[in-house]
């Protein structure tokens, strides 16, 4: 077999982001500046790292940016009272809510204070139940930009089978919504899924996103499947920090037609995609900033 195809997620987020900026321009032409509002509840190290480059890629592509820094014991009212702010806030386009969240708040009460027009993020039980009914909504950003990698590499996906290994809210639920939007056949693997690594086999296309570092090995692939690998593990290796994902590359890069490394892969897509949903809100709040919607904005 030939060797694989590293995909290479920087360039593909990098033309993303040239389109945001294209779409910023003509924006702020038209008189509107988008504006990213984001919200770091607390001091987690690794949320810190994500935040910095969220607004450091915005500052890029001409997007303003807020970033409200709240302590780690901030009271669930301080955060509605701000993010109701952020709601009412015309000059404000996305808002979004940095998780893990301190173990006292309540995340889903929180995410879903935020505003479904300014939902950046998708999270939002308004634009969840949109995407599963196929509407045109705002969607979470590391299934978007999974979902461009795999029509970067494959083209057409009518018709294949997909299987994602993960049933987070974040990534592994909606991913399965926008592959069955892109009529793939989708089966959705766990940790009480029985014979996984079988099921798995039979796949056109893996999105592994389970957070446990090289769980899958190249016995869970079919030869010549495409590998989107959406863990950022971190391990102790040989004295050594080192990021890795959720599948064994090295054994899987002898098997599969194409997959994502990490670093490299997934992670700069979903920034990218959190500014095209940031320019995509702006566009909309721009064009009807009264519009009705079902929810508390
Ligand atoms: N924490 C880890 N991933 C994400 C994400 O996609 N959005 C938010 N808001 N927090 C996260």
């Amino acid at each position: 077999m030939s060797a694989a195809l590293l995909i290479d997620g920087k360039a593909a987020a990098a033309r993303a982001l040239a389109e945001v900026k294209a779409e910023v321009a003509a924006l702020k032409a038209a008189g509107t500046t988008p504006c990213l509002a984001v919200i770091l509840v607390g001091e987690d190290p690794a949320s810190d790292v994500y935040v910095r480059n969220k607004v450091l890629r915005a500052g890029e592509a001409g997007i303003r940016s807020l970033e409200h820094r709240l302590p780690a014991n901030t009271a669930q009212a301080e955060l509605l009272g701000l993010i109701q702010r952020l709601n009412a806030s015309a000059e404000v386009h996305g808002i979004l809510l940095q998780l893990p969240l301190p173990a006292h708040l309540e995340e889903a009460a929180a995410l879903q204070a935020i505003s479904p027009r300014k939902d950046v993020d998708g999270f939002h039980a308004e634009n969840v139940g949109g995407l599963s009914q196929g509407r045109a909504v705002l969607t979470p950003c590391t299934p978007s930009g999974c979902m461009q990698l795999l029509r970067d590499t494959l083209g057409e996906l009518r018709g294949k089978h997909a299987v994602v290994v993960g049933r987070s809210n974040i990534v592994g639920k909606p991913m399965a919504a926008l592959l069955l939007q892109a009529d793939c056949s989708v089966t959705v693997l766990h940790s009480r899924s029985h014979n996984a690594a079988e099921l798995c086999r039979q796949a056109d296309i893996v999105i592994a996103a389970v957070g446990r570092p090289r769980m899958i090995g190249a016995h869970w692939l079919k030869p010549g499947a495409v590998v989107i690998d959406v863990g950022i593990n971190r391990v102790e290796e040989h004295g050594r920090s080192r990021l890795v994902g959720d599948v064994d590359l090295d054994s899987a890069l002898a098997k599969v037609a194409a997959i994502t490394p990490v670093p490299g892969g997934v992670g700069p897509m979903t920034i990218a995609y959190l500014m095209k949903n940031t320019v995509t809100a702006a566009r909309q709040l721009a064009r009807s900033p009264e519009a009705p919607c079902l929810s508390t904005c």
